[in-house]
């Protein structure tokens, strides 16, 4: 019997050509938008699925899994991360959950550089300032920016992406690196001469950019709270690039509010795809709709890894991005 695909969204079409050209029908939710709840589950029972290709906006929770066909062997994720899924309740039904790690590890570590020199240099704010017709002249004390180059960066997670961001700083703009993780990284301490903290308050207590790559978990969730954001130096940027709920986005308002810290960098949000408005009435905070796997490449190279994932276990081969 031909095997059978449902991708709950449209992504880069090298996976579902892959998909394709291994014998495999492939159906395509046509909504353009994130499926509700009653959408998925009437979706998922449609046909005798044999994979699932999700997507971080999909809460793939015990509920749902609990509601696929046992045809399913495979829910391949189209992230890195993979909170969106009870990866206990799809393995308790025999299903292979995986991934698209790595491929990606480069482009969000650039997107973080990115929104990391947009906070300092204000470029967001000057952008705004000319549309909004403010622009009279070079004016001497105009929107002053905060240098980076020789400034401590202070890395929460310190997996792929984290120490490629230290990569980055460390060498082209001679940033100090220390960094917090549930153990130390020899790769990254011989790379950029990083320090380990076993604890965030020291990473806090002394980084200039703090900047978040741990995956969201029970254990991480507010990871930066009111008493945290006390702890930073009042000239610290504070950027997100990995998962909204890591961050206590109303006490961030409060922070920034009462110039506990210099400025945020958020390119996730806990309430996405909301946005808490007090934060857009900021000037000193820069958001992006999470953009940070955002090139062409990188999500071409996502779907092909989804694809292959799916491919593999449908084969009866081991998935190459399973997760343990
Ligand atoms: C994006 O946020 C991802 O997890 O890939
Ligand atoms: C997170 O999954 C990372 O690769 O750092």
């Amino acid at each position: 019997m031909t095997k059978q695909i449902f991708m709950t969204r449209r992504i880069p079409a090298l996976a579902e050509e892959m998909l394709r050209a291994a014998g495999y029908e492939v159906t395509v939710s046509t909504k353009d938008g994130v499926l509700t709840r009653d959408e998925l589950k009437s979706a998922l029972v449609e046909k005798q699925y044999d994979g699932v290709v999700s997507l971080l906006t999909d809460s793939i929770d015990a509920d749902i899994i609990a509601t696929m066909p046992p045809s399913v062997k495979i829910i391949a994720n189209y992230a890195v991360g993979f909170n969106n899924i009870d990866v206990a309740a799809a393995r308790a039904r025999g299903m292979v959950v995986t991934n698209t790690p790595d491929v990606l590890t480069a482009t969000v570590a650039e997107h973080t550089v990115a929104l990391i020199l947009t906070a300092a240099s204000r470029i967001a704010e000057g952008d705004r300032f000319i549309r909004e017709g403010k622009f009279v002249g070079w004016d001497p004390l105009l929107l002053l920016g905060m240098d980076i180059k020789g400034k401590t960066l202070g890395l929460l997670g310190a997996g792929r992406i984290g120490s490629e961001v230290a990569d980055i700083l460390h060498k082209g703009f001679g940033m100090e690196v220390l960094y917090c993780d549930t153990k130390p990284n020899e790769m990254l301490e011989s790379a950029c001469a990083a320090k380990f903290f076993a604890t965030h308050e020291e990473v806090l207590e002394k980084a200039d950019i703090v900047s978040i790559h741990v995956p969201l978990l029970p254990t991480t969730q507010h990871l930066i709270n009111a008493e945290r954001l006390l702890r930073m130096k009042k000239n610290a940027i504070l950027v997100n690039t990995s998962r909204g709920p890591v961050v206590d986005e109303l006490a961030l308002v409060e922070a920034l509010k009462a110039g506990t810290i210099r400025g945020a960098a958020l390119d996730v949000f806990e309430f996405e795809p909301k946005v808490t408005p007090e934060l857009l009435a900021l000037p000193n905070v820069v958001v992006n709709p999470h953009l940070a796997s955002a090139t062409e490449g990188t999500r071409t190279k996502m779907a092909e890894m989804a694809a292959t994932n799916i491919i593999e276990t449908l084969e009866g081969r081991t998935a190459p991005n399973a997760l343990a």
